[in-house]
């Protein structure tokens, strides 16, 4: 009587464990979405395609505010002693910045800088999206050829991110059989793209944005490349629009599926090069480091998926206040040890990012007052967590270029990604670089890209 019990509990286990695993095995069907909502405010009315020339232009009054603001006294709580970075932004170190910033940094020359490449802005579904357009550099050089690519940045990045890998894009390089035609969009609401009046625009919501401007612009087909949130549009955009995507470089990429969640706690257990290669270890392990590390770097993330509005209100009210949010992303995400420096690394010699560049990527969030807009983002997409989960759970056949940078926060072996993109072409383990890449090593990032993109072509 007991055995049969005990063979009846089992079968009734076993079954249903069979039907947990099917669940998460089966490959769901991409979800689908409104393909023609309004995002803008108001009622839907016809949508003028026109693609307008834009030029940023911040009016003086605007300039004046800025100055003003930052002309006002510091109300700034002195760093505890010897703490550096370990508490967040050191308010000496602010302090130098901000004083930089009034009486250095000038914002006449930098939107020049800015400027050197056209911009402009196109109505899709209600909203004013904004790109710039790098055209590549054609050349005599044979055998050379464009390639059009859409090049996304990420939270709390801009198109700024882009101005020095840009020249590395555009014009040929030695080893690569092509040159880049390339778009930098501003994702809606960042920056100079306009933000939604209604809830839910999120990762799939961006994705078919993009697309669309793309084949506005004559583009049916495209090269993908994106960190950040940038990496996850881009990796939406592949699994989404497959026959439209050429291929799809990543420089931020981890996906969350059964498969590479079992590898990694298997290779927590056993020796190196079974599950996880020995030069992978240390992407992945001690495995209680990493997963306080990320408790500790994304305190940001839970606050901007649930309440983006409250701690937006005190941002778009003061430039320090902003400059201190985004800067202390600045210090860590380029080196996890930078928080044990006294000025988190940000004024140091050899910072791999100019001071003028941090600021002219602030000054796009405040002269457009989109860091709210910006941090909603997050609640539009954990809101909807299950969304991204599945979207990884689908494979992408698009052949993928991954670049993996040493101090980016979360970074996952092949064999790991490869439960997402079955097709990937490249994976370099990068000598140095962190989370902004473009901007800290757009030399190794350029000729990654170019090294992925000439493989590709060389197939097809
Ligand atoms: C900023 O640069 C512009 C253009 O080069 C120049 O005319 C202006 O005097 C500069 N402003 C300051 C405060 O240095
Ligand atoms: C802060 O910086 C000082 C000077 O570099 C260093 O000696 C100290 O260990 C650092 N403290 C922390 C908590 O990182």
């Amino acid at each position: 009587m007991g055995a049969i019990k005990f063979l009846v509990v089992g079968v009734l286990v076993a079954g249903v464990a069979f039907k947990v695993a099917e669940k998460m095995l089966v490959i769901p069907p991409i979800p689908a979405i409104d393909p023609n909502p309004w995002w803008g405010p108001g009622q839907p009315q016809p949508e003028d395609t026109t693609i307008k020339p834009f030029k940023i232009k911040i009016p003086e009054n605007d300039v004046e505010d800025l100055k003003t603001r930052l002309g006002l006294p510091l109300r700034l709580t002195p760093p505890l002693i010897g703490a550096n970075f370990t508490y967040g932004m050191s308010q000496n170190t602010l302090e130098q910045i901000v004083t930089y910033w009034k009486t250095k940094y000038n914002w006449t020359e930098r939107e020049k800088k800015l400027n050197q490449y056209p911009h402009f802005k196109t109505r899709i579904e209600g909203l004013d999206i904004h790109f710039l357009r790098a055209s590549a550099k054609v050349t005599e050089k044979k055998g050379t050829k464009v390639v059009p690519l859409l090049l996304i940045h990420g939270w709390p990045g801009s198109f700024v991110e882009f101005y020095s890998i840009l020249p590395l894009l555009t014009k040929p390089q030695d080893g690569s059989d092509v040159v880049f035609e390339v778009i930098c969009p501003s994702i809606p609401g960042y920056g100079f793209s306009q933000s939604s009046a209604k809830q839910g625009l999120g990762l799939m919501e961006t994705s078919q944005i993009f697309l669309k401007l793309m084949k506005r612009l004559g583009y049916d087909k495209f090269y993908l490349q994106g960190g950040d949130w940038g990496a996850i549009i881009s990796n939406f955009m592949a699994t989404m629009y497959p026959d439209n995507i050429l291929g799809v470089h990543l420089n931020m990429v981890a996906v969350n599926t059964p498969g590479p969640n079992i590898k990694l706690i298997l290779g927590a257990v056993l020796p190196a090069g079974i599950v996880v290669a020995e030069k992978d270890q240390d992407k992945l392990y001690p495995l209680g480091d990493k997963f306080s590390m990320i408790a500790r770097e994304t305190g940001y993330l839970h606050l901007q998926a649930t309440k983006p509005d409250t701690v937006g209100a005190a941002l778009n009210q003061s430039p320090v206040g902003l400059a201190s949010y985004i800067l202390e992303k600045f210090s860590t995400w380029t080196h996890q040890n930078n928080p044990h420096l006294p000025d988190g690394g940000l004024l140091q010699k050899d910072f791999p990012i100019p001071l003028d560049e941090l600021l002219d990527n602030i000054c796009v969030y405040w002269f457009t007052g989109s860091i709210t807009s910006s941090m909603r983002y997050y609640a539009e997409n954990f809101g909807r967590m299950s969304a991204t989960f599945l979207m990884d759970r689908i494979p992408c056949e698009v052949p993928a270029g991954i670049a993996v940078f040493p101090q980016e926060l979360l970074n996952q072996p092949k064999n790991f990604i490869a439960h997402k993109f079955h097709d990937i072409v490249t994976y370099t383990d990068q000598p140095a670089g962190g989370h902004f890449a473009a901007m800290e090593r757009p030399q190794l990032l350029a000729a990654d890209i170019h090294k992925f993109v000439s493989a590709v072509e060389k197939r097809r």
